[in-house]
């Protein structure tokens, strides 16, 4: 069969791009090996910047976020056992919202189903073809067992850290950029009220841990840990004794406590794919790149991705001229390379990291005395945090 994109990867930047190519009248198809049902089961982040959240809401997506999304006008650093905010309305004049990269996927599928669009889950066998071609193709097998070839003009591969569009670019025309922690986070989904108003990063002695939420009464917490951590061994008493001994200080804050629903170790890496096009093939979200998730830019990229991706395919597509395909990579690099600092400094700024010295544990300190203490420091991390907005096109 024939269609104008292609898309691998039914995550957000696939799904937010097929969504905006029709709202722009042009044709997409969308394929995962997941199925939806797996997808949903998944635990990721939950902080969406302020353009993300009205990309969601201003192109028809969906307006369940303004509905069921909380709004998020500051994080707590907490630090030398004292709590301090960094007040995202005061300094720049934006919120996030919480609001879990679960619902926003599941807003785009509803969306697209809702709108006609193509998208097949759980298929498998998924190769891409001809990528140096004006009909690269691809192939898989659905659901049902019916085997498919689809052919288009142009290919987006939004398959993911481990997806197969990627690894099909000749490796002499790529370049890898990347940077490994030797730390991970044990992250656990608990039934407790909140135990704050906002998200509170906490940076201590024994290590980083940040407390954040879902509902009234689930919420989601992660510490840092080592990355051969083994979740099943820890008993939830044992997570609590680990998370309260973080948060603990002299202004008495503790954590409410809880059963412990869900329980495992995320391993996180920086990484940076360029170009971000081979031929007729895009790349877009953890396709192209990945974040550690401090400070939560990985799903606020994907999306990001997308728009900028969809308006390059729409001129490229109406100018019949796909050399114009080349301003999607270096447009969406320079948030890419920005979110790659932010999200490094956030790490290293409130991670213990291991073989540091007392020297290194007063001068993270220091940091962070700057940060909250200067005006000019918080309304820098309040930047990063709710995000940049996208320069607008000369
Ligand atoms: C969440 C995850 C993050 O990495 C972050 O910085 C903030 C919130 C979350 O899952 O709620």
């Amino acid at each position: 069969t024939r269609t104008t994109v292609g898309i691998v990867g039914a995550g957000p930047a696939g799904l937010m791009l097929s969504h905006l190519l029709a709202r722009a009248g042009i044709d997409s198809l969308v394929v995962d090996h997941r199925t939806r049902a797996g997808i949903e089961a998944t635990n990721r982040a939950g902080i969406l910047e302020a353009d993300s959240v009205r990309l969601l809401t201003g192109t028809g997506v969906s307006d369940r976020v303004r509905r069921d999304g909380q709004p998020h006008a500051g994080i707590e650093l907490r630090f030398g056992g004292e709590s301090h905010r960094v007040d995202f309305q005061r300094l720049v004049g934006e919120s996030v919202c919480l609001y879990p990269q679960t619902d926003v996927f599941a807003d785009l599928a509803d969306a697209r189903e809702r709108d006609g669009g193509r998208v097949h889950f759980g298929v498998s066998g998924t190769r891409v073809v001809d990528l140096a071609s004006t009909r690269p193709g691809i192939l898989f097998t659905d659901a049902d067992g019916v085997v498919w070839e689809v052919r288009c003009d142009i290919l987006v591969g939004a398959d993911g850290a481990h997806g197969v569009c990627r690894s099909a670019v000749p490796e002499t025309a790529r370049r890898h950029f990347f940077r490994t922690y030797p730390f991970a986070w044990f992250g656990v989904l608990v039934e407790a009220p909140r135990s704050a108003a906002e998200l509170v990063y906490t940076y201590s002695e024994r290590g980083f841990a940040l407390i954040s939420q879902r509902t009234e009464s689930v919420q989601r917490m992660y510490f840092q840990c080592d990355p051969d951590e083994d979740a099943a061994a820890w008993s939830d008493d044992r997570i609590w004794a680990e998370l309260q001994a973080r948060v603990r200080g002299a202004d008495g804050f503790s954590l409410r406590e809880g059963p412990v629903t869900d329980r495992s170790v995320l391993r996180f890496r920086s990484f940076v794919c360029e170009p971000m096009r081979y031929g007729a093939m895009l790349l877009a979200g953890d396709a192209a790149h990945t974040v550690p998730p401090t400070g939560a830019k990985g799903l606020n990229l994907a999306l990001a991705d997308a728009r900028v991706l969809a308006e390059v395919v729409e001129t490229a597509l109406a100018k019949r001229d796909f050399a114009v395909l080349d301003e999607y990579g270096p447009r969406a690099l320079r948030r890419v390379w920005r979110a790659q600092h932010f999200s490094y400094w956030m790490t290293t700024m409130l991670h213990r990291l291991p073989g540091s010295t007392d020297f290194d544990v007063r001068r993270q300190l220091g940091e962070l005395a700057a940060v909250v203490g200067s005006s000019a420091g918080s309304a820098y991390l309040a930047e990063g945090y709710t995000g940049w907005p996208e320069p607008r096109r000369r």
